[in-house]
């Protein structure tokens, strides 16, 4: 297995409040990793260390065994596509404008191979063409979180950071949403860090699962591992809320787990 990803003993606070410490973690290449924890927990903070846009104050990040920190920020985060939720496109900016902007950046001499990559990654995420054209605020909700999907992806990084992305979306749009991206992890392989508040989301799309709670890691295993072995009260509480909500037994959970 090849690593992709690694903090080493890495520490940051605001003011006098210690958010992480002594934090470690490693993530593989290709995983699908889904990080869960109650609210304020750090989750957010990790998420935006990966691409620079936190920095440590102490210990390391590594992107491909090289230290981000001696990287030049822009070409890292080139590589690295982030989709948060809600309002995150240039509202001035058609749905085409929006999607080709970095690959634009990226391959300025080539804009029919921008408007081909546009055309591909509208479609994967299920949006139609026509909608290029339009203007962000002529979209709704889950179209616009489509569109920031698509931007993420549409210059096609190693990487790809999610901040609780389907958070805006009802229930319908939110399943088809998922059965989305994992339709693009299956056939892409690339590397996701995806955020969420919800057990059964992190569960279902996670190759792996890292559970936080006030900046400490409570587990960090697969779904199926996380729902047979809680490792602390914490995990075992939040296991036990969603078995609840979905009305599951521990078998039924472990199948629709292993369905990933
Ligand atoms: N710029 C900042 N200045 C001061 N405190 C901050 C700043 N950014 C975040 N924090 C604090 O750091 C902690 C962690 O924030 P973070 O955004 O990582 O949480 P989170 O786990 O993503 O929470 P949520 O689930 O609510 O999104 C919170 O207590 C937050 O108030
Ligand atoms: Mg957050």
């Amino acid at each position: 297995m090849e690593e992709i990803i690694r903090f080493d003993d890495v520490k940051k606070s605001y003011g006098e409040k210690t958010i992480i410490e002594n934090f470690n973690l490693s993530i593989e290449k290709g995983e699908f990793l889904t990080i869960i924890g109650s609210s304020g927990c750090g989750k957010t903070t990790i998420l935006k260390m990966i691409n620079g846009l936190i920095e440590p104050e102490y210990g390391n990040i590594f992107i491909k065994n090289r230290n981000i920190n001696e990287e030049n920020i822009i070409d890292l985060r080139r590589n690295i596509g982030y989709a948060i939720q809600g309002g995150v496109l240039f509202p001035h900016m058609t749905i085409e404008e929006n999607i080709s902007y970095v690959p634009n950046l990226l391959n300025k001499k080539n804009k029919e191979k921008t408007k081909e990559a546009v055309k591909k990654w509208i479609s994967i995420v299920g949006l139609e063409e026509d909608m290029l054209e339009r203007y962000p605020d002529e979209l709704s909700g889950g179209q616009q979180q489509r569109v920031g999907i698509a931007r993420a992806l549409a210059a096609s990084p190693d990487i790809l950071l999610m901040d609780e992305p389907f958070g805006a979306v009802d229930e319908i749009t939110r399943g088809q949403l998922q059965e989305e991206i994992l339709d693009i992890h299956n056939r892409t392989g690339i590397t996701i860090v995806f955020v969420t508040h919800d057990i059964a989301e992190a569960v279902k799309l996670g190759t792996k699962v890292l559970v936080m709670n006030e900046g400490k890691i409570e587990q960090y295993s697969s779904p199926k591992e996380m729902l047979k072995n809680p490792n602390t009260d914490f995990v075992k509480a939040l296991v036990s809320r969603e078995r609840k909500f979905c009305n599951l037994s521990e078998e039924e959970e472990c199948k629709y787990s292993n369905a990933n």
